[in-house]
């Protein structure tokens, strides 16, 4: 069976590919690479034997897309990466984030909407919550007024796929709400790839670790949490990628209980940034050189997952520990500067 994986050369996307590949699925990538290099895909042939499809296209153009899913009417399922996600740059750019993430989606959409079935699986973010009110989130919390064009994004995205599903009962479509995906493949074939100065902590932990940054600036220590730093929900990329494979699955088998479909994908387990420092250092034996500094704009206090859901209806619990996470970033790093 034929699994098409949009932005498949990118860090959850070439973990998703793995799994599939592990499971037997047939992968075929498309990817621009404006954010990924093709050498991922040796990576990941490096890691289960198979080297999947790869087409390098632009999904903002329609007249490709329409072309693609002519060529590859096998295709049965969609896992959907594909995005520009840095959220500053979005404040920045918004029509940039607009075109790519909203644009591509509609065309992937109305491409499965003429398949006599076809099951889609879209990748959200925690980050429709905003602030959620309770610990842990559930995924009937409110969706908050975007804190930028980037969460905007995954917001309007999941509305569009959710009024689409409403009257195309041939797609069945599963958004997953990520919390904050880190690691590597324990191979170390396959990691995060930051492009320039990493936005996000666990990289800029382990950059800083290697020596490539001077020290990692920890944006505030003033919240209302137990040691006065944010509170996020690390979870380790293979448990992210599997989630991917077992939602499928659950389309293909049509064990879905609707055509439209929300699960939060995280451990359930909330970790302080001086808890994630701490846990480094723990793993690498290295003392982590780090300042306290002003708060980051737009930061919440604290987000991690209730995911009782995903337990229950997919089967699905992440299964590694932060220490076990930040091991397999920190050997990812040392192994790519080498
Ligand atoms: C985590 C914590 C920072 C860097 C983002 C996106 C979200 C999702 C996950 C895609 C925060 C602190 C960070 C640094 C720091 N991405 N931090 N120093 O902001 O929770 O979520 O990534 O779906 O949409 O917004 O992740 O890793 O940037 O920050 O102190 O150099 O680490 O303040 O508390 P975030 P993050």
């Amino acid at each position: 069976m034929k699994i098409l994986v949009t932005g498949g050369l990118g860090f959850i996307g070439s973990h998703t590919v793995v799994e599939l590949q592990n499971e037997g699925y047939e992968v075929v990538i498309i990817d621009d690479c404006s954010n990924s290099s093709e050498k991922v895909l040796e990576g990941i042939t490096a890691i289960t034997g198979k080297k999947p499809l790869f087409e390098k296209l632009d999904l903002k153009e329609k007249s490709k897309v329409e072309d693609f899913f002519k060529r590859h009417a096998d295709v049965e399922g969609v896992i959907h990466f594909a995005a520009s996600k840095a959220v500053g740059e979005s404040v920045e750019k918004p029509l940039l984030y607009y075109e790519n993430n909203i644009g591509t989606l509609v065309y992937l959409l109305k491409e499965l909407s003429k398949k006599p079935k076809a099951s889609f699986i879209f990748s959200s973010s925690c980050t429709v919550y905003g602030q959620a009110d309770k610990m842990p989130i559930t995924e009937d919390a409110p969706v908050k007024v975007a804190e930028s064009p980037y969460g905007n994004t995954k917001q309007m995205g999941e509305e569009i796929i959710r009024d689409t599903c409403k009257v195309t009962p041939n797609i069945g479509a599963i958004a997953l709400r990520y919390f904050n995906p880190m690691g590597a493949h324990p191979s170390a074939e396959i990691g995060e790839l930051p492009i320039g100065v990493p936005q996000n902590l666990v990289p800029f932990i382990t950059q800083t670790g290697i020596g490539i940054r001077e020290q990692l600036s920890v944006f505030g220590d003033d919240y209302p949490t137990s040691d006065g730093t944010c509170v996020r929900d690390y979870i380790y990329v293979v448990d992210l990628a599997k989630a991917h494979v077992v939602a499928l699955q659950r389309l293909l088998a049509e064990k879905n209980k609707a055509n439209y479909e929300v699960f939060n994908v995280g451990t359930g387990k909330g970790s302080t940034v001086l808890e994630v420092i701490k846990s480094f250092e723990k793993v690498s034996g290295k003392k982590l050189n780090y300042k306290i500094v002003d708060r980051r704009p737009g930061d919440i206090t604290s987000a991690f997952a209730d995911t009782t859901l995903a337990n229950k209806e997919l089967g699905w619990k992440a299964k590694y520990t932060l220490d076990e996470a930040m091991k397999s970033a920190w050997d990812w790093e040392k192994k790519i500067r080498n």
